[in-house]
């Protein structure tokens, strides 16, 4: 297997973490290669947990290299806060390598972030994390970002820093932002910690290829998921970057002809951060019981996590966007207490939208605009729950390689609805708490 990618297939949070953890342990690189310290992976060893925001999740595991890649947008304070984090819990970070091409979070960008969301009126405000992506992504796009590997030219990064707090502060004025950047205070911090980045910085895709051309095996894990992905999520209420299977190579810089296996993480309910429509979140006790048993606050932002039944047709849609062959379920004990789980296989829309569309009246793609998604009505199945578990009951079936009953029906029905296989179910935050099903 030379690359597997891995990536999530509803609104982000669906454990990619955990599962990303999980395969490490096959792995020679990790690579995350898009996206910056929006995302949140927690990963749970023994006693001890891990919340990583930038550094990709291989670095738990000793001898796997963790690559952030070309895509990523990298907040360097942050990144020297988690490595020093990392080392002092013991874990060596002498392994993460820094793509040169990466673009930096500059506090401009952050504040940026702020006055843009605080702009946007009401129902338009799109709830971002405030973490300077969209201002960083705006600036790649816009040709005036800096690099990492611009840390090792300081007049050209001198030059641009002042480059990026003037028109930030110009920008920041024009809002209503009471905020000028003073250029020498940013260079003065970013000197400070070179030292921690800068030899980190490398040619990733260089790195990568040479890795690949002598057998190595690398996994590329995504970061957020399908619906905020800037193309195909659920547009103005998403990400600034391409959460896809497609990107996993622009990003990274590896050719798609090295990808072998590409597997989905999916929950095994539906969760959503931020605004924006949400055809089967739950506002009754049932999705209360999910924020809670599930533990559904943002590991990066602490906010209250919208929650629904299993949507099927999103996870569709994401199986068919990406060449998803694999999909690995996610927190299935959080539905345990349930007698009965409902699953949306399918919209139906009224006749008179279906008609003006040009569409059936049932639909089983995810609709590609928001006004045409508020009016779908989500289609239901009911099915048996599976019952509250021990732990040995789970360690059993682990042990075996099988599913309780109900959640086999539960499995199956997803599989025939989204053909694709499934072939982790998680039951727990801990490495250990999966099922595999094999094909692995
Ligand atoms: P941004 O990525 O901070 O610009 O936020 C844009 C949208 O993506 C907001 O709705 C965020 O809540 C959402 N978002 C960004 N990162 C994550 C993530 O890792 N998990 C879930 N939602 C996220």
């Amino acid at each position: 297997m030379a690359c597997t990618v891995l990536l999530g297939t509803q609104w982000g949070d669906e454990g990619k973490g955990k599962i990303t953890d999980l395969l490490a342990r096959d792995q020679d690189a990790v690579v995350r290669f898009q996206g910056g310290n929006n995302a949140g992976h927690t990963i749970v060893v023994g006693d001890v947990k891990f919340k990583l925001h930038i550094v990709p999740s291989g670095v738990i595991r000793e001898g796997v290299a963790a690559v952030i890649g070309d895509g990523c947008v990298v907040d360097p304070w942050v990144l020297d806060k988690e490595l020093r984090d990392l080392e002092s819990r013991g874990i060596s970070t002498s392994n993460v390598v820094v793509s040169d091409r990466a673009h930096l979070i500059m506090p401009y960008h952050r504040e940026l972030d702020r006055v843009q969301e605080a702009s946007r009126a009401g129902s338009s405000r799109v709830g971002t994390t405030g973490r300077g992506i969209g201002p960083c992504y705006q600036d790649k796009m816009g040709r005036t970002g800096i690099r990492a590997s611009d840390l090792r030219y300081p007049s050209l990064l001198e030059e641009k820093v002042r480059k990026g707090c003037r028109d930030a502060s110009a920008i920041c004025g024009a809002l209503g932002g009471p905020v000028t950047f003073d250029p020498d205070e940013v260079l003065g911090k970013l000197r400070a910690l070179e030292g921690n980045l800068v030899p980190r910085t490398r040619d990733a895709p260089a790195l990568l290829n040479d890795m690949l051309d002598r057998g190595a095996r690398v996994l590329l894990e995504g970061a957020q998921g399908t619906f905020l992905d800037i193309d195909r999520g659920t547009y103005p209420y998403v990400t600034s970057s391409s959460c896809s299977t497609g990107n996993a190579s622009a990003g990274s810089g590896i050719g798609p002809s090295w990808f072998e296996r590409v597997i989905g993480v999916s929950k095994a309910y539906t969760t959503r951060v931020g605004e924006g429509p949400f055809p089967t979140e739950l506002n009754d006790h049932v999705g209360e019981m999910m924020r809670e048993v599930g533990r559904e606050f943002g590991t990066t932002t602490n906010r209250p996590r919208r929650c629904g039944w299993l949507d099927l047709v999103l996870v569709r849609s994401s199986v068919r966007w990406n060449s998803i062959g694999e999909l690995a379920l996610t927190k299935t004990d959080v539905l345990s207490t349930l007698k009965e789980v409902k699953v949306c296989t399918e919209y139906a829309l009224p006749r008179e939208t279906a008609e003006r569309c040009g569409l059936p009246t049932v639909i089983r793609d995810f609709p590609s605009h928001l006004e045409l998604l508020k009016e779908c009505r989500p289609i239901y199945r009911t099915l048996k729950g599976w019952g509250e578990l021990s732990k040995e009951e789970w360690e059993a079936h682990r042990s075996d390689g099988t599913l309780p009953q109900g959640l086999d029906g539960y499995v199956s029905l997803i599989e025939r609805e989204v053909l694709a296989a499934v072939t982790l179910v998680s039951y727990g935050p801990g490495r250990e708490e999966t099922i595999e099903l094999g094909g692995s």
